[in-house]
């Protein structure tokens, strides 16, 4: 089995589960974005969601990337880390007015306004403040991401964004406002989406919201499409760096850009989800009437992400190269859905063997939680192990 390298007599002196960053991938990550983006002049803001890590954060705060926040903690952590206010855009349906206020006070780049209440709130704060929000309108485009129903966000029935058929009202509504700027569309319509279609699909209904813009006389200096694009969780040893170049000429084959018009994207785990790796240790294997259970010192709390959206991670036994057997691997929590996956081909599992959850950069480490009064887990980077 081809797996992935790491630097195994280190991890023998340090305490299990925690997270590895490959950094050196992560900046091939980021050089391929920025090269690829930079190709047709186009804006990355790397979504914080993906991961918060304040490393992880400041290595891809200095290769140039905006931010893409959705949460006053967010803006703070990416202020934190050294991103510029001016790069960086803040959606989300529910801001509360602190988070409002300090994008506000930082002068942020973009609010990513979800509805007309919150347009209305927007505007007497920063009224308050005496100053002019600058806002793009996130828009329902009503495009099928074919991705899994938990991490869809661009249909009617999804909590996110402005539905189309409303967007007219909402557009006579900051119309009247005067302390916010419209100076873009956004759109975001789901993570993990492989299928180019998707893609094909979003950008020709903002060449069509653009028209309808432009029919009542609009033109907005900038055109936001989220992010989204997937990575290959089977072979991470094969394609580490997820094909940017493909992704990015979709939109440059289909927008119809008008004269001075920026493109902005929010891609999150294709930057970090490959670079980083969940090493836990096998405590017990326990074989059961009809299962082999191999149960590691990990779970849902260190990696959730199995559990919430039955998502696949490659398991690696990195310990040794035994023959391969087939396990249950689950982790210690009271819970049923513990389970990282089910006829899992391993080398074969001895106590004490180190096993590594692949592509965890992404939601992952960020989504990590003390239920049954467990630690975080700990980070550490390969460039300063
Ligand atoms: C508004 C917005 N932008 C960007 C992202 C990042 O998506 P991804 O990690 O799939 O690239 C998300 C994720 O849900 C999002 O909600």
């Amino acid at each position: 089995m081809l797996k992935g390298t790491f630097p195994i007599d280190q991890f023998k002196a340090l305490t299990t589960p925690f997270y590895y960053y490959n950094i050196d991938l992560l900046k091939e990550t980021l050089n391929m974005v920025t090269t690829e983006a930079g190709k047709y002049g186009y804006h990355v803001h790397y979504a914080v969601k993906a991961n918060a890590n304040p490393r992880i954060l400041s290595v891809i705060a200095e290769h140039g990337l905006g931010a893409d926040c959705v949460s006053g903690g967010e803006i703070q952590a990416a202020l934190d880390a050294g991103f510029p206010a001016g790069k960086i855009v803040y959606a989300g349906v529910g801001k509360a007015d602190w988070e409002i206020n300090l994008g506000l006070d930082n002068d942020i780049y973009c609010f990513n306004v979800e509805s007309a209440a919150e347009l209305e709130v927007l505007d007497e704060l920063a009224a308050a403040k005496n100053k002019v929000a600058s806002i793009a309108l996130r828009i329902n485009p009503e495009v099928d991401a074919h991705t899994h129903a938990k991490i869809t966000t661009g249909m009617k029935e999804n909590k996110f964004g402005i539905n189309l058929s409303q967007l007219g009202q909402v557009l006579d509504l900051v119309a009247q406002l005067k302390h916010v700027k419209l100076i873009g569309i956004h759109c975001h319509i789901g993570s993990q989406i492989t299928d180019m279609a998707a893609f094909r699909g979003l950008a020709i209904r903002v060449n069509e919201i653009q028209e309808e813009l432009e029919a009542r006389g609009l033109k907005v200096e900038n055109l936001n499409f989220g992010g989204g694009l997937g990575i290959d969780y089977y072979h991470p040893n094969h394609l580490p760096v997820p094909a940017f170049d493909n992704y990015f000429a979709v939109f440059n084959k289909l927008l119809q850009l008008r004269p001075g018009q920026q493109v902005h994207f929010e891609p999150g785990r294709s930057i970090v989800a490959q670079c980083g790796s969940l090493i836990s240790k096998v405590l017990y294997v326990k074989v059961g009437e009809t299962k082999k259970f191999c149960i590691l010192d990990a779970g849902f709390t260190e990696l959730i992400r199995p559990a919430m959206y039955d998502a696949y991670h490659r398991m690696e036994n990195i310990t040794n190269d035994e023959e391969i057997e087939v396990y249950d691997v689950v982790g210690p929590i009271c819970e049923s859905s513990d389970v990282f996956g089910k006829d899992v081909e391993l080398n074969r599992a001895h106590r004490g063997d180190l096993i590594a959850l692949r592509s965890a950069g992404a939601y992952g480490e960020v989504m990590a939680s003390q239920y049954n009064c467990r630690k975080l887990p700990k980070a550490y980077y390969s460039d300063t192990l």
